[in-house]
């Protein structure tokens, strides 16, 4: 089932650094929700808050109603919580398959190696692992690359591997952290087209930051803006583009950096 993930005045400061301040908002089961704003506008951070990377210093942050504003980045598979990260950690040595077969490590003990040494019961884990892995290296078109070694692959295609993987765990909430940056057109597109089938086929919530504005107004059905750790406006995505408070969140922050 589609988690409903609801923030109730999330507050975050690093020493005298106010990072997110009195952030709240709720998502529904099913959406694909926008969170979007200017570099530095506390995105990130937010998403580290939900999967317990940061722990805010106060604030509430549900899933499905349970308030995991304080469960450690390990926890909170249990939780359904899969993400993807801005910039792609993958193990570049390993196969992309094996990358994807490390999404499943939350519902199996080990790694991919000591799969392969133990007894006959977990050699036939590990193989519908693996089967799992390629079915969906194969919907998203990548079926191709499962025995390449990761480091062999470009960058938008680590961030593909990574969807990937995060998929391998079931996911009930899936945070994407900037999927289309770096990508190409006809990739970002692809990226567009990947979205709506987990839309379509798998039940899960879905919450993007992005700054492709297409790809926010094509696929969300709210967004929330952040800027300076703040809630600018929460609304439609071609509500947020119409907003002269964002527009002007915007063009400061290209003031700032031209300053
Ligand atoms: N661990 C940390 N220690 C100190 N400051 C931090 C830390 N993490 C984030 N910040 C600060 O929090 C602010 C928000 O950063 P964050 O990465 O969340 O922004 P963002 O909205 O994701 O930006 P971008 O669009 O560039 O990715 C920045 O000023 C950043 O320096
Ligand atoms: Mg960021």
């Amino acid at each position: 089932m589609a988690a409903e993930l609801e923030l109730h005045g999330v507050n975050l400061h690093f020493g005298g650094v106010t990072v997110l301040n009195n952030v709240g908002f709720t998502v529904s089961a099913g959406q694909i929700f926008g969170l979007v704003g200017p570099n530095g506008a506390g995105k990130t951070s937010l998403f580290n808050c939900i999967s317990g990377h940061y722990r805010p210093q106060s604030g509430t942050i549900t899933i499905d109603g349970e308030n995991v504003a304080q469960v450690p980045p390990a926890r909170m598979a249990a939780h359904g919580l899969a993400r993807t990260f801005q910039h792609p950690a993958l193990q570049l040595q390993r196969s992309v398959l094996e990358n994807v077969m490390l999404g499943a490590h939350s519902r199996m003990s080990g790694n991919p190696l000591t799969w392969a040494l133990r007894g006959p019961g977990a050699r036939k884990s590990e193989a519908a692992v693996r089967a799992e892995a390629l079915t969906i290296l194969d919907r998203n078109d990548l079926a191709w690359a499962a025995e390449r070694s990761a480091g062999e692959l470009s960058h938008g295609l680590h961030k593909s591997v990574e969807l990937c993987r995060a998929l391998m765990m079931h996911p009930k909430l899936l945070l994407l952290d900037e999927p289309a940056a770096g990508l190409p057109h006809s990739e970002v597109e692809a990226l567009i087209a990947t979205v709506k089938r987990l839309r379509a086929h798998e039940d899960v919530t879905v919450v993007i930051v992005e700054h492709h504005m297409g790809l926010i107004g094509a696929l969300t059905d709210a967004v929330v803006v952040l800027d300076h750790g703040s809630k600018l406006m929460e609304g439609t995505a071609a509500e947020a583009q119409a907003d002269p408070r964002v527009i002007e969140a915007y063009i400061g922050k290209a003031d700032d950096s031209a300053a």
